[in-house]
């Protein structure tokens, strides 16, 4: 039996997705234990290129049971809606998808209420991805106003509760938005009842199905979405997601103790991206970020956004990997930069005149900080096809071994490209 897992380093988008394809070769169940349609996982292989948002990446391989876990939060209609768009392309995933009952839901008016808060910070909002994620994860937490996967299928419950829940939220973004129409429960209510009707045979109580599962001896892969980062609690708040985005989430997110996880992979771009607000140490305004955003085709995945783009930030990746428990690193996209005549590798951080290598808890000290670079000649060499250590140039081989003293952690893959074969595995 083997538990592994995936999870990002960064700001997400480090292509976890591309690991987890590669890994579920092995594993027969994969998770999805945080965040929700605010995920974009793109995966190529055999000609063909897949994106997935809420749908673990997993689902992707033939025979792989995919969870959909209680930490998530759930669009019924974007995760049917992701389904149908799989089964039009002939991937049967419909019957091996299964949605925790503990799972919560998100309804319109989590988007509608997310628009009106992103617009009251005005040159400070956090950028999200719209999807209505922190607004669901806030009812959560609040309880008085949450809806769970569950309860969808208590009919009379639901509509009452509903009801009352929509008349809440017309007062509140009446008051707020001039503008607002208010909506209509019983319009949402019939929308989730349908919705609820078709997801019916694919809810279950994963957790004990996970249980179940590790006592058997299946291999699972939990799947992580966004990044260290973005973590919550860890990451550099407010500029975050709302959910635990490092490997600090799986345990809660899946109902699996950590403790069952054998191998924690943290996957890092061999640069730095990063999409919306907050602080980013090493960003590019130059030429060579514009490079690098041209060449790894830097463009969020759900939002269309041009990603924010910069040299690889040790200081950063290392505290990611170190709050997420990362056992060895997977770095990705090093081909973005065989053109380059120099590369660099920020090692530490200048605060206040004071040489630091601790991540700064506050996204005031980090905005303050200014990167101390580790200047690397470049390789100037196509290394698209590379298979195995010894095909990478010198100088790519010194990138990589850098990034990996840097952090501590053993490099176990090199990514050369997105296709499955672009892989180097150590
Ligand atoms: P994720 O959210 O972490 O899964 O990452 P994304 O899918 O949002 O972004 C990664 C992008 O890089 C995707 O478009 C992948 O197809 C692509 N990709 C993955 N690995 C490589 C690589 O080694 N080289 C290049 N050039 N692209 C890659
Ligand atoms: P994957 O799984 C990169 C960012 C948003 C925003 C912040 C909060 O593809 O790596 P949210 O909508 O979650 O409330 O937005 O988090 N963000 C991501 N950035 N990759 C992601 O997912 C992201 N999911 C959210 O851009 O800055
Ligand atoms: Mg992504």
């Amino acid at each position: 039996m083997t538990v592994t897992s995936v999870v990002g380093l960064q700001w997400g988008d480090e292509a976890k997705g591309k690991i987890v394809d590669i890994l579920t070769d092995t594993h027969q169940i994969v998770v999805r234990y945080q965040g929700g349609n605010n995920a974009g996982h793109t995966v190529k292989f055999d000609g063909e290129t897949y994106k997935l948002s809420l749908l673990p990446t997993g689902i992707l391989r033939p025979g792989v049971t995919a969870i959909i876990g209680p930490g998530v939060v759930v669009n019924p209609a974007a995760l049917l809606g992701e389904l149908k768009s799989l089964e039009d392309r002939g991937v049967k995933a419909a019957n091996r998808l299964l949605v925790s009952d503990r799972a919560h839901v998100i309804f319109p008016y989590h988007m509608l209420e997310e628009a009106v808060l992103e617009k009251s910070r005005g040159d400070s909002k956090i950028g999200t991805t719209g999807r209505g994620i922190g607004m669901c994860y806030r009812d959560k937490a609040g309880r008085g106003h949450a809806i769970r996967v569950g309860d969808l299928y208590h009919r009379d419950t639901f509509a009452g509760r509903l009801k009352d829940i929509v008349a809440f939220k017309n007062t509140i973004l009446a008051a707020l938005d001039p503008a607002f129409q208010p909506l209509d429960a019983q319009t949402i209510l019939d929308e989730y009842i349908g919705l609820a009707d078709r997801l019916k045979s694919n809810v279950i109580d994963t957790t004990a199905y996970l249980h179940k599962a590790l006592k058997e001896g299946r291999n699972i892969l939990f799947e992580g979405a966004q990044g260290s980062l973005l973590d919550l609690d860890h990451g550099t708040f407010p500029y975050v997601t709302s959910s635990n985005s490092s490997g600090a989430g799986i345990h809660n997110g899946s109902g699996v103790p950590a403790r069952s996880i054998d191998r924690m992979i943290g996957v890092v771009k061999a640069y730095t991206t990063r999409v919306g607000g907050g602080p980013f140490p090493t960003e590019l305004h130059d030429a060579t970020g514009e490079h690098i955003r041209q060449v790894g085709r830097e463009f969020g995945t759900v939002t269309g956004r041009p990603r924010r783009c910069g040299w690889f930030d040790a200081v950063a990746s290392s505290y990611g990997g170190r709050i997420s428990g990362a056992d060895v690193i997977s770095v990705m996209l090093l081909d973005v930069l065989d053109d380059l005549d120099e590369v660099c590798v920020c090692e530490a951080y200048e605060i206040d005149g004071q040489r630091v290598t601790d991540f700064p808890s506050h996204v005031e000290e980090l905005q303050k900080a200014k990167p101390i670079f580790r200047k690397l000649p470049g390789w100037k060499q196509n290394t698209t096809g590379a298979r195995k250590w010894s095909d990478l140039p010198p100088n790519a081989q010194r990138y990589v071994e850098t990034i990996g003293e840097l952090m501590d952690r053993p490099v176990a893959y090199v990514s050369v490209g997105p296709d499955r074969e672009q892989t180097i595995v150590r």
